[in-house]
């Protein structure tokens, strides 16, 4: 069955969009997004030498709201603009050149090109089309879902892929120093060197009724972080106190998403972030998340160092495939 791209439905420029997309009046983004007196989501320096001030800020941040912006995180401007005009390209492609890379009907992973992925909630579906696939360990890559055009396409994603893992890094420190646990902590808790990353690149077009409808509905990701690098399409919305509130663009940031995972870990010490996106109506908006997995055998529970009588397990321990299958199904974990 050919799945039709979102892509291919902006294109046909028409001044409304299909009902499909057109979400419930009471959730729609304007009936929804607050607008008044708001704390500003935490930007955060990565190149404070006060390590205990950043270690507070980054454990701060990711209690309060399950997410920050990192600036001077490290990781080229360059590197990231060269990523950025890599997966461009190839959303820039004819159709059937991207075509090539669709995810295989019958596939058990989600990696390759596609629409949807998400669970359609109220029959709704989102604005947006995607390519995933894992960009490290080299023993979990498929480079058949890698496009070769761009023709740089490869190295560059290979080259942000070692500083994402240098950037996550830090942020793990900062996490497990945060819950008074060794450095180390955190990222053991989700596999260690054996984390797989898995790029996502959101394709959002420009939509006729942005009013109307969302790039991604709300959900918290699965994953232990999310490190996602935005183009300049503002779009980013996260709940705090039951407001859903913009993340503003800021130049050069890299976005970073408590996932699931690390709720877990902590024993809800850090919070999982719900958010979702809104749509433009004259640009594409693009973004560049990658979700940091623990392998699909590997079990993640509460870290024990952070139980006792007062602070007794809030979460079950489970194999990552499993707490994966359970939130792609809607079922109780
Ligand atoms: C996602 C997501 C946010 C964005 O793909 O899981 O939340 O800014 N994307 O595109
Ligand atoms: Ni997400």
């Amino acid at each position: 069955m050919e799945v039709e791209r979102v892509q291919v439905i902006a294109s046909l420029s028409s001044h409304t969009i299909p009902a499909e997309f057109v979400m419930p009046e009471t959730e729609q983004p304007v009936a929804t997004t607050f607008r008044g007196p708001i704390p500003e989501i935490p930007v955060i320096d990565l190149s404070d030498p006060d390590e205990e001030n950043l270690v507070f800020r980054i454990a701060e941040a990711s209690r309060e709201w399950g997410f920050f912006q990192a600036v001077n995180h490290g990781i080229p401007t360059e590197v990231i603009r060269r990523l950025q005009e890599a997966g461009t390209e190839f959303f820039g492609l004819p159709q059937e050149e991207k075509e090539v890379y669709a995810k295989p009907e019958d596939a058990k992973s989600i990696e390759g090109y596609g629409t949807k992925h998400q669970k359609i909630v109220n029959g709704k579906k989102p604005w947006g089309d995607h390519l995933f696939h894992k960009i490290w360990p080299p023993s979990v890559i498929n480079y058949q879902f890698w496009p070769k055009n761009p023709p740089s396409y490869r190295e560059v994603n290979e080259e942000y892929g070692t500083h994402v893992r240098g950037f996550a890094d830090k942020v793990f420190r900062s996490l497990s120093l945060g819950l008074g646990l060794e450095a180390n902590a955190m990222k053991e808790a989700f596999g260690g060197e054996e984390l797989e990353y898995m790029l996502k690149i959101n394709y959002y077009p420009p939509c006729p009724r942005p009013d109307l409808t969302f790039g991604v509905l709300e959900h918290t990701d699965m994953s232990t972080l999310t490190i996602l690098v935005p183009n300049e399409v503002p779009g980013l919305q996260v709940l705090k106190d039951n407001h859903w509130i913009d993340a503003k663009y800021v130049p050069n940031a890299i976005i970073v998403h408590m996932g699931d995972q690390i709720e877990v870990a902590s024993n809800g010490y850090y919070k999982s972030v719900l958010h979702r996106t809104t749509v433009n109506k004259e640009k594409a908006r693009m973004s560049w998340p990658v979700f940091l997995e623990p392998p699909p055998e590997f079990v993640v529970g509460p870290i024990p160092q952070l139980l006792n009588d007062q602070n007794p397990a809030k979460y079950k321990s489970k194999m990552f495939k499993d707490y994966a299958y359970c939130k792609l199904n809607k079922l109780p974990q």
